[in-house]
């Protein structure tokens, strides 16, 4: 019965650590906050959390493999994307680089902050064309009157990351960081729901960082644990807005089970177990091709002798700007599939 009013509650209970997750400051690199506030969430609700050299929290859910199990990663990346000072003018003016995907359009009328708290917001060049619009064409405006104030509160090489609240417009969510924090939040919830329930698999929950940079994080993560199947849950780009380039994934019918991206070629026999979890236990599911992007996928299953690798990707609008959207019933769908692979004897599967 507790189990039943668990479910009952859905995902509509995680609109909590949602938004703690995606209103907190963590570009690549600098994931400290968000490894702390998963280390706090998931605490006692598994075996053992170490973090390993790079950053990535790992925690791990023992089970009684020989029976069937497998040794199973699941990740999600804690990074998102961000600029980079990289020259201070003599009035104060910040001039930056990327840190992953940021396209200069998404920056006009957005405000950043630093790991401190200073807040700036973007300012650029005089154009001929909008087409013209780089990112050296743009500058951060902190406010400062001179180059010895601005550089009182930023210096060279640090980082901002978006400075936006999550708004829930029922039934979605609209955030910054959605890539990945959602993915994060249901890996955080699927540990919550199988506390106490005896996996036949060994299950390493990762929380990667440096995922927008280059997939790097998940790299040396999966080359520790040395998993025989590795699961990235990440989000996917939609074809369901007006004009959107043609892709069968919509919003709100189901998490994606992916076939290929850019980074990776699903290994047929993970995206089947994804497919078998799915339907044995009724989860609406989409197939996804993605035609530009990756994932930690894409570096897991090159790691060693090669770990056959799937992804299960949550549905977002306009990735990679301020106002990510997702829908709920697709976090709902997603993280009950997670947790239906992780009940399941996964040793034949691969
Ligand atoms: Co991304
Ligand atoms: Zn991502």
């Amino acid at each position: 019965m507790k189990d039943v009013s668990k479910d009952e509650e859905g995902a509509g209970g995680m609109k909590d650590i949602i938004k703690k997750l995606v209103e907190t400051y963590g570009p690549s690199g600098s994931e400290d906050r968000v490894r702390d506030l998963i280390r706090d969430e998931i605490q006692g609700a598994v075996d053992e959390i170490r973090v390993d050299a790079l950053g990535n929290l790992i925690a791990l859910k023992r089970g009684c493999r020989g029976d069937g199990g497998a040794k199973l990663l699941i990740a999600a990346h804690m990074d998102e994307i961000g600029v980079i000072v990289t020259y201070i003018d003599d009035s104060g003016f910040l001039r930056f680089s990327n840190v992953g995907g940021v396209s200069p359009f998404t920056l006009i009328g957005q405000r950043v902050v630093f790991a401190n708290g200073t807040v700036g917001t973007f300012g650029r060049e005089k154009l001929d064309d909008w087409k013209d619009l780089k990112l050296d064409k743009m500058f951060i405006d902190i406010g400062a009157k001179d180059r010895a104030e601005a550089e009182s509160r930023v210096k060279i090489g640090d980082v901002a990351c978006f400075y936006r609240e999550m708004t829930d417009i029922g039934g979605k969510l609209i955030a910054k960081s959605m890539d990945d924090r959602i993915g994060c939040a249901v890996v955080v919830e699927a540990i919550k729901r199988t506390k106490g329930i005896e996996s036949p698999n060994e299950v390493y929950f990762v929380f990667t960082v440096q995922e927008e940079v280059g997939l790097r994080g998940a790299r040396t993560a999966a080359y520790g644990v040395n998993p025989d199947i590795g699961i990235a849950v990440d989000v996917t780009t939609t074809g369901d807005t007006p004009e959107a380039p043609r892709m069968s994934v919509k919003l709100g019918a189901g998490p994606a089970i992916k076939v290929k991206d850019t980074s990776v070629v699903a290994h047929p026999r993970v995206k089947n177990l994804m497919i078998e979890a799915a339907s044995s236990a009724g989860i609406p599911y989409q197939l996804e091709i993605l035609d530009f992007g990756g994932t930690d996928a894409g570096s897991i299953h090159t790691t060693r002798e090669g770990i056959p690798s799937g992804v299960l990707s949550i549905p977002a609008r306009y990735v990679h700007t301020p106002s990510e959207m997702v829908d709920m019933g697709d976090v709902e769908g997603a993280v009950k599939l997670l947790v239906e692979i992780v009940k399941r004897p996964l040793a034949g599967s691969v």
